[in-house]
């Protein structure tokens, strides 16, 4: 597939109102041909100009019924920096985007064991249509969904139409919290977990799977990163190969600056997931944030520059 082939041009024919802060936008492609089948908790990347005509890159859930092919329809969180002020504020009816051809880091296993499906926050937009499709399927899941508030807490009134007996919700705001390691360990033996929320949600099912003794490859997850979690500081970056420099500013992505800078760093998911974005490090101590990289990659000084930071001020990396 060529390049171009690679994109689609989808055009915003809705926006619907989920939450005080997500909204919901239905994208259709704009000569109105089908769009390409998608498989539940897929992902979009859309590329779209900022104000000051930089060309920027999200990365979205596609939460409508994965077996529909007239539209695609994406949440999304507003805060108060970032690229989602931009979207709430100028983006209508008629909007139109270049996005990539969807991608899914989630694979829905075939037999008939039972799923254990945990979100937080917006993450839900990515455990939704799995938890549909489970539920087409007449298969046994579980979904536990937290966030701040019911009030905030997207498609809440839709899963108790749909799953209702499936799905429990934590709302912070009213004192019930999601205990992960009792979840975890209630969970049947041969049940496999599906898993996006907020880093830090992510890191306890982690903790909690391995001391329960959770193999690995039974759980999945999608972390979503968010502008309001991040507090990160500015990093140097020194290309050793092509003799440049790069002050990032804080909370700028590293795959962000370097591309910003001209370099032709490759990159696919941006969340972390796919590894596309490995580059290697020759001197500076990385902090790891993907979910990809084997210990053996990262002792070999391999970082994924799309969510990855650094804990020294300065990365000397091999490009
Ligand atoms: S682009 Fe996928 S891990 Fe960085």
């Amino acid at each position: 597939m060529s390049e171009a082939e690679k994109k689609l041009s989808l055009e915003v024919s809705r926006i619907r109102e989920l939450t005080p802060r997500i909204r919901a936008y239905e994208l259709r492609s704009t000569i109105n041909t089908e769009l390409p089948l998608v498989t539940p908790g897929s992902h979009l990347t859309l590329l779209f100009k900022t104000k000051i005509g930089k060309i920027e890159q999200r990365h979205f859930s596609i939460c409508s019924n994965p077996n529909q092919r007239d539209f695609y329809e994406i949440a999304m969180l507003h805060e108060e920096s970032g690229n989602s002020e931009f979207v709430f504020n100028d983006v209508a009816v008629g909007s139109q985007f270049e996005c990539n051809i969807p991608s899914n880091n989630f694979h829905i296993h075939a037999d008939a064991s039972p799923a254990v499906l945990i979100a937080g926050g917006i993450g839900i937009a990515s455990i939704i249509s799995i938890a549909y499709t489970l539920s087409a399927r007449g298969r046994r899941f579980s979904l536990y969904y937290a966030g701040r508030s019911k009030n905030e807490m997207a498609f809440v009134d839709e899963l108790q139409k749909n799953v209702a007996r499936h799905v429990h919700f934590y709302s912070a705001a009213d004192d019930q919290r999601l205990d992960i390691m009792q979840v975890l360990a209630d969970a049947p033996g041969n049940a496999y977990f599906y898993t996006c929320g907020p880093q830090k949600m992510l890191a306890d099912i982690e903790t909690s799977a391995r001391l329960l003794g959770i193999a690995k490859d039974r759980i999945q997850q999608e972390y979503f990163y968010s502008q309001e979690q991040a507090s990160d500081k500015a990093v140097v970056l020194e290309l050793a190969y092509s003799n440049k420099l790069i002050h990032t500013k804080p909370d700028q992505p590293l795959l962000a600056a370097l591309r910003d800078a001209g370099v032709n760093v490759n990159f696919d998911c941006c969340v972390g997931d796919c590894g596309t974005c490995a580059v290697k490090v020759l001197e500076g101590e990385p902090e790891h944030r993907d979910h990809v990289l084997s210990e053996a990659q990262k002792a070999q000084g391999f970082m994924c520059v799309c969510v990855s930071r650094a804990k020294s001020e300065k990365l000397v990396l091999a490009l």
